[in-house]
């Protein structure tokens, strides 16, 4: 059993896996709802909640699974990438934990765990794939030849996917986090409502851009009415193909770069429906085998971070109890 704590953001979570990867329980407490009123995450707030929280989803998880803290094998935590004053509750915790019980601490990369997530449940073994991270602070395309080898293809010159989503999304006066809300807005509209741009199409990049999506949005939607009728719903759906469009290129090209018959995608976006859909239709056309992380693993949560060091673990590798956080830990060094 690996008990494994995640807080790199604004979502406290615990988690237990068993050491042939199965999950035991997974808890999330998120903090979403505190930094609504803020409009995004803000640091210190999110401490703080990590510290008022990480105890009690210790217990709870341990209780979930019908274990004590002396059947835990060994303490994981998610060292970085991350906000420095968050990462520091669960590594603390994870560290205190393994020092009170003798057993091994386990530092996990925060985007290993997104990486490795659409392997959890009933996947099967990880297998070589080309894997598509597209969360809040990421947008990154991975060759995976297996656990620990891996190679960046390409990733985001400016800003990630999910970020594009949450801010074009505050431009149109959604709360936040927007890309949910975008989702579900765009599903009454229509995607060719307004040109967007999609960026990097031409020739093999694996580089995406999304900052010039921003400014198109900000210039479109100064001369429309947001509250007439369709007008928002139109631009959530032209948004979020523009963005979709070119998640779903970037992937394909990459699995054909690296001759590659298997992708996988994870991290929060992967959660869009209308990314799901279209990476289904193109993957069958394309003949390639799609693995999506499942949507309550895709957002920030525990059981990834358990998955992940339940890897290392059984390859033989632990961390030293003065492994650091690191808020810019890369996922290739
Ligand atoms: O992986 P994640 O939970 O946290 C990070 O590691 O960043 O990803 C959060 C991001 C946010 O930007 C959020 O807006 C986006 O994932 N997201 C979505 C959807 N659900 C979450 N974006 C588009 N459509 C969704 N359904
Ligand atoms: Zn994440």
């Amino acid at each position: 059993m690996i008990l494994a704590l995640e807080s790199s953001c604004d979502e406290t979570a615990a988690a237990i896996c068993g050491l042939d990867g199965s999950l035991k329980s997974s808890r999330i407490a998120s903090q979403a709802e505190i930094h609504r009123k803020y409009g995004g995450v803000v640091p210190e707030v999110a401490s703080r909640n990590h510290i008022l929280h990480v105890r009690t989803l210790v217990e709870e998880v341990l209780a979930d699974a019908g274990l004590n803290l002396g059947d835990v094998h060994a303490f994981a935590a998610t060292s970085g990438p991350g906000l420095v004053s968050s990462l520091l509750i669960g590594v603390s915790m994870a560290k205190a934990l393994a020092v009170a019980e003798k057993k091994p601490f386990l530092a996990v990369n925060h985007m290993e765990g997104h990486l490795l997530s659409p392997f959890m449940g009933d996947a099967g073994p990880i297998r070589p794939n080309v894997s598509l991270i597209v969360s809040g602070g990421h947008t990154m395309l991975v060759d995976v030849r297996g656990v620990g080898e891996y190679t960046l293809l390409g990733k985001t010159r400016d800003d990630a996917a999910g970020e594009a989503f949450d801010k074009v999304a505050k431009m149109l006066g959604l709360p936040y986090p927007g890309g949910p809300e975008i989702d579900r807005q765009a599903r009454a509209g229509d995607p060719a409502a307004f040109d967007f741009p999609r960026s990097f199409m031409s020739g093999d990049s694996l580089e995406f851009s999304f900052s010039g999506l921003k400014t198109a949005v900000l210039y479109q939607m100064r001369d429309q009415d947001l509250q007439a009728p369709g007008v928002l719903a139109n631009a959530c759906a032209s948004v979020q193909d523009a963005i979709v469009d070119v998640l779903v290129e970037k992937l394909v090209r990459a699995a054909r770069l690296c001759g590659k018959s298997l992708v996988t995608v994870s991290g929060g976006v992967s959660c869009n429906r209308r990314l799901r859909q279209r990476l289904t239709e193109r993957c069958e056309r394309e003949g390639l085998d799609l693995l999506l992380a499942r949507p309550d693993l895709s957002t920030d949560n525990a059981a990834m971070i358990a998955f992940t060091a339940v890897q290392r673990f059984q390859r033989g590798q632990t961390s030293p109890m003065d492994a650091d956080v690191d808020p810019n830990l890369p996922l290739v060094a």
